[in-house]
Formats: C-alpha cells, structure tokens, sequence
C-alpha cells in the first residue's frame, strides 16, 4: 500500500484525506456550473450526490491497486477550496493520470499548480512512478494552461475523437516524465 505521510503541507495549502466534515466546501465548488463545464458526464451536484461523492473520496487516501485513485483534500486555513488526485494507471508502466478542481473563487492565483505539484512530488520521489498524464477538453483552457504551467508536454490532440454534450470535441493529452520532472526541480531550486 502507498499513501503519502499526512498531511502534505505547501507554501499556502495543505493536502489530505477528504473527510465527511467537508461536505459544505466541498458541495459549495461541486453544485457550480462552472465548475464542470468541461468535464464529461458532470452535472452539478445536489448536496446529497455531494454526500456520497465525499464519502467515496474519502476512502481514496491510498493507492493500494492499479486502477485505485488518491484523493486529496486542498485545504487553506478557511477550509477546503478543492482536490487534486492520482489514478494508478498501470503498475507494469508504472503511470499514473492528474486530475484537479479548484473552487472558482480561487482560480488564477496559482493554487492548482502549488497542490499538483506537491502531488507530482509525491509521485515521483515517493511512490516511483515513471510517467505521469492528464487530459482535457480541447477548450479547457485553464486545464491545458495548468498542466503547461506544470511543465508537462502536450503529447496529442485527438481531434473530435469524442462527444461532448452532444457535440464532437478535441481531447488534448499532456504527460511529464520522472526524469524531466526532477530536472525541472533542480532547475527551479538552482
Ligand atoms: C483547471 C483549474 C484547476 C485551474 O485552477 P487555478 O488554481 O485557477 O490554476 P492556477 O492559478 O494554478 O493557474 C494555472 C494556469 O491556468 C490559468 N487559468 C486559471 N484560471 C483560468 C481561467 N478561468 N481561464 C483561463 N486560464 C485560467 C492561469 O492563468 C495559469 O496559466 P498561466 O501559467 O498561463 O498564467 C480550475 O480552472 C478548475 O478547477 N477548473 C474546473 C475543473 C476542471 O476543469 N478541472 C480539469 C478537468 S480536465
């Protein structure tokens, strides 16, 4: 079983399990449209779908099998403002995919990119992943900025390769691997 040493502590955030305590904050970005606007199959959530979505989210503080999914709260002192998370991809490639959300109130002040890369860190340095992916709507904007902010390199833009709300959209793939990850770091720290 991998699970990072709770909690993980930023420059402004801290990152840990979900727990039931947090529905309020955490219903309060999940119930926004603009929050899924470009995530499929999402629809705003009512308080009780929020309920289970926590409860679920709250079991996810491990990575115990391929395919598991770490979960973590990003806390500031008022409270839980979003989640970042890790999917086990394969064990074998030793790989995993980002995902994110952030409360809108808080967008543009360059807290996704502080709690990705805290997670990043972790799973690079502590659970020894080899490439680490993410992907978005081609029109998330914010999502590829993030993960070019984030130092990942757009590997594929799979061009109206699927329906998006009734329309066909593109999927834009973005990976970094372990290797350009630490460069990146020493660069940063030198
Ligand atoms: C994607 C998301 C997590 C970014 O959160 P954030 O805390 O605003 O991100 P950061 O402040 O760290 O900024 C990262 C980059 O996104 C840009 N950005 C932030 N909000 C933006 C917006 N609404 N529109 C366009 N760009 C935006 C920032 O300017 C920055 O780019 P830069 O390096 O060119 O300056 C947030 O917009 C979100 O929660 N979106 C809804 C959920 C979602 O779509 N998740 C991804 C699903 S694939």
């Amino acid at each position: 079983m991998f699970r990072p040493t709770y909690p993980i502590r930023t420059t402004r955030l801290t990152l840990r399990p979900v727990t039931l305590d947090d529905l309020d904050d955490v219903h309060a970005y999940q119930r926004r449209p603009d929050v899924v606007r470009w995530m499929l199959g999402a629809e705003p959530r009512t308080r009780e779908q929020s309920r289970a979505s926590v409860l679920a989210m709250a079991g996810e503080d491990a990575l115990r099998a391929e395919g598991d999914c770490l979960t973590l709260a990003v806390a500031t002192d008022a409270g839980v403002i979003g989640a970042v998370e890790l999917v086990w991809r394969s064990r074998l490639d030793r790989t995993a995919e980002l995902g994110y959300v952030i409360h809108p109130d808080h967008w543009g002040r360059g807290l996704a990119t502080e709690a990705a890369t805290a997670l990043l860190d972790w799973g690079f340095d502590e659970f020894g992943l080899h490439r680490i992916y993410a992907r978005c709507h081609g029109r998330n904007d914010a999502s590829a900025r993030l993960m070019a902010r984030l130092g990942m390199r757009q590997e594929a833009r799979h061009v109206e390769s699927y329906l998006f709300r009734g329309e066909w959209a593109d999927h834009l793939v973005f990976a970094i691997l372990a290797h350009e990850w630490w460069a990146r770091a020493a660069t940063a720290e030198g």
